[in-house]
């Protein structure tokens, strides 16, 4: 039996970075995505529910998972060249921040913003992974996936993909996809996005004049690392809650009420409004019950101090959702994946 290892009532602390301590019924480690439709025939895995991981860098378990874990630990970058154009298939097992530094070292431009971002390749057209003023969106040409339902290859392109912000069609139908590669586009240079906060101050304090694609990298590295807490240090998942967007008639009486808020008018008239500012400003940054608390350096970071479990964690996040939503009315919704909670 090649290309997959199975292992019953697996252990997931290690694979899930907020460390909590939840099993699955059943893991399938997946070297070779070939061999899915095998795996997936297989009774006790057939009919059964599936979660589909990856570092586990993007969820929170709430309890065991009485199901399959499949985690995708297939591997491979593979170049096409079609005149001008560079596509670049990878599998889903690669680790996203390899894959980065990677493109910068070939000499490609537009991933530099997204650099060190936690979790697989699989995994980032899931929530559209984005950082500093870009979304992976932008460079997927295509992702190909395992389709459940229909029982066959899919290979979804970008509009299929139904991108948004920190959305996809992979979010709309849990389940249903296994991703197994993503194709991405790659343009030699293209006009950096220096416009974020922070970007051009940290360019500047490095003594950068003309930046390539690799400064801007590393000015993302020297602001994540100061900002975001290290999950191999202290348990987290990134941001937790997502920016809430909002409709522009309330963001502008928010605004008008608490003038300092961070708020952001886009395109479409309605508005996102910063998620850290309001949970700041609800008094919850730095705290913690237990083990389960906010980060002291980031507001929008659930943080695991210890041993927290994920009812504890998840209970946390409740009460600061429920918190934010009496001081100003506006409900935070989680953006990992929150793993058997209804
Ligand atoms: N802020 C606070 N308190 C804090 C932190 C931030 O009030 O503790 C306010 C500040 O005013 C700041 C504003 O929030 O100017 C925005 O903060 P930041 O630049 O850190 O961005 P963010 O909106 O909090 C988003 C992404 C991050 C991404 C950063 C940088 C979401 C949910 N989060 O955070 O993504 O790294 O922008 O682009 O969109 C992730 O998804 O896991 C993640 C870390």
């Amino acid at each position: 039996m090649g290309g997959y290892v199975l292992i019953e009532n697996a252990p997931l602390g290690q694979r899930n970075t907020l460390r909590v301590d939840a099993r699955a019924r059943l893991l399938a480690e997946v070297r070779e995505a070939a061999k899915l439709p095998e795996l997936l025939d297989f009774p006790v895995v057939r009919g059964g529910p599936l979660l589909v991981l990856g570092e586990g860098s993007n969820l929170l378990f709430t309890g065991d998972f009485d199901g399959t874990v499949v985690a995708m630990a297939n591997r491979g970058v593979h170049v096409e060249q079609e005149g001008g154009l560079t596509r670049i298939a990878v599998a889903a097992g690669e680790r996203w921040d390899d894959f980065v530094r990677w493109t910068l070292g070939q000499g490609f431009a537009g991933l530099e913003n997204l650099i060190l971002i936690p979790g697989t390749v699989g995994a980032a057209p899931i929530q559209n992974i984005g950082a500093y003023g870009t979304e992976v969106a932008e460079f997927v040409e295509s992702v190909e996936a395992w389709d459940t339902k229909e029982r066959r290859v899919a290979v979804l392109d970008r509009e299929a993909c139904a991108f948004a912000y920190r959305d996809s069609v992979f979010k709309h139908e849990p389940g249903r996809y296994i991703v197994t590669a993503v194709r991405f586009a790659l343009p030699r240079t293209r006009e950096l996005r220096l416009d974020y906060a922070g970007i051009r101050e940290e360019l500047a304090r490095m003594g950068v004049e003309k930046p390539a694609p690799f400064h801007v990298a590393e000015a993302v590295v020297h602001l994540r690392t100061r900002k975001l807490p290290d999950p191999a240090v202290i348990g987290n998942a990134g941001s937790f809650f997502k920016n809430p967007i909002v409709d522009a008639a309330v963001g502008e009486a928010l605004k008008r009420e608490h003038p300092a808020l961070m708020a952001w008018p886009g395109t479409d008239g309605r508005w996102k409004l910063s998620a850290a500012w309001l949970i700041e400003a609800a008094g919850f940054k730095g705290q913690r019950e237990g083990d389960a608390g906010i980060s002291n350096r980031h507001a929008l970071v659930l943080v695991n101090h210890g041993k927290a479990s994920g009812p504890e964690l998840w209970a946390f996040a409740q009460k600061v959702i429920a918190g934010v939503d009496a001081k100003f009315g506006v409900r935070l919704e989680p953006e990992p994946v929150v793993v058997g909670c209804g």
